[in-house]
């Protein structure tokens, strides 16, 4: 089964992000032909650019390979470096209403917000459909924000189809439903726009500050606590076995130790799991050549699919001629 995905390259990955995204695509790509890009022209959208957009980019690859984008198994590149992206978004942009376009939550959403409204915000659909359809994907995994994306995806498509035959294929979103909302230092839900998050990466102390912020009850130390509605708990599950679930809660239970105590403990765990990224990151960090190395590859793979399916398009539209 053919899987796409896009990311946006926005800033430093959370433990939400990790939990909600990135473990999943890693798991899922040891039994699908998983398709997954840097989103970057996108992130132009929402107002990213200049040097900040190069690095921003270069960064969220760094971290994606180390977390365990496996450039063997799965076809990694950068959305910019395959072209016939935009191609297609112009020849999809005549299949587009305006109306499906006005009636995107996502736009709306942004605009009510008092973002700038620019016409990359609002073509914005165009490119992601074009993004899928290049691909001819089976599903695209996406957060519940985005399942009207693939939807106007899907639409373009058909119109596309009616046209000119059974060329495009219509993909099916797939939404985590049993994925939980990893909560933030202050008990919503982590994000990098509430700045609650807990990074993945960055420097020791500062992660140990973090977590020390995390919001809790006010509990003598003697006392038995509760875990259940437990911020510190709540995170620290995500990290541990059954086992070490019950012997948390135990401690939680049995009183004489404080939340402080907690998370000191939380900040162990988390540490020790990242530890073999962090040092695959370091790796990676150090020959920034190699992550350019795989993305140009995985950019050639994806040509592989992208090129012959323009063609066909190209010829089926008149713009060859
Ligand atoms: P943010 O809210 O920090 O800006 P994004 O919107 O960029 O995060 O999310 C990227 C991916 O991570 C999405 O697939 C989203 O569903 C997932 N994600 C983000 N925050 C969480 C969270 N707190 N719990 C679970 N998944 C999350
Ligand atoms: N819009 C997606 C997001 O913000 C990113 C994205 C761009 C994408 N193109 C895509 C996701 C194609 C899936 C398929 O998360």
């Amino acid at each position: 089964m053919r899987v796409l995905t896009g990311i946006q390259p926005s800033g430093d990955l959370h433990i939400g992000n990790y939990f909600g995204s990135i473990k999943q695509m890693v798991d899922a790509q040891k039994e699908n032909d998983t398709f997954a890009f840097i989103a970057n022209y996108h992130a132009m959208s929402s107002g990213n650019g200049g040097a900040d957009l190069a690095k921003l980019t270069m960064q969220t690859a760094t971290d994606f390979l180390s977390l365990g984008i496996d450039p063997e198994k799965a076809t990694f590149w950068v959305q910019s470096d395959v072209k016939e992206v935009l191609e297609l978004y112009w020849i999809l942009s005549a299949f587009t209403p305006m109306g499906l376009l006005e009636r995107a939550h996502s736009y709306k959403d942004k605009v009510a917000k008092g973002i700038h409204a620019n016409h990359s915000l609002f073509s914005y659909p165009v490119l992601m459909a074009a993004d899928i359809l290049l691909y001819s994907p089976d599903v695209v995994p996406v957060g519940k924000d985005q399942i009207q994306h693939v939807e106007i995806a899907r639409d373009i498509a058909q119109k596309f189809n009616n046209e000119y035959g059974d060329i495009l294929k219509l993909p099916e979103f797939k939404v985590e439903e049993n994925v939980a909302t990893v909560p933030g230092t202050d008990g919503q839900k982590m994000s990098k726009s509430y700045k609650n998050t807990v990074n993945i990466f960055g420097e020791e102390k500062k992660q140990l500050k973090t977590i020390k912020k995390i919001v809790t009850e006010n509990v003598p130390m003697e006392e038995p606590k509760e875990y259940e509605s437990c911020n510190v708990y709540n995170m620290a599950k995500l990290f541990l076995n059954e086992n070490e679930c019950i012997e948390l809660q135990e401690r939680y239970k049995r009183g004489g130790e404080g939340h402080g105590h907690f998370k000191l403990y939380l900040h162990e765990i988390i540490w020790e799991y990242f530890r073999p990224y962090r040092e695959k990151r370091e790796y990676y960090m150090n020959h920034q050549d190699e992550v350019r190395e795989i993305l140009h590859s995985g950019a050639t793979k994806a040509k592989e699919i992208a090129m012959p399916m323009m063609d066909k398009i190209r010829t089926l539209s008149g713009i060859k001629y």
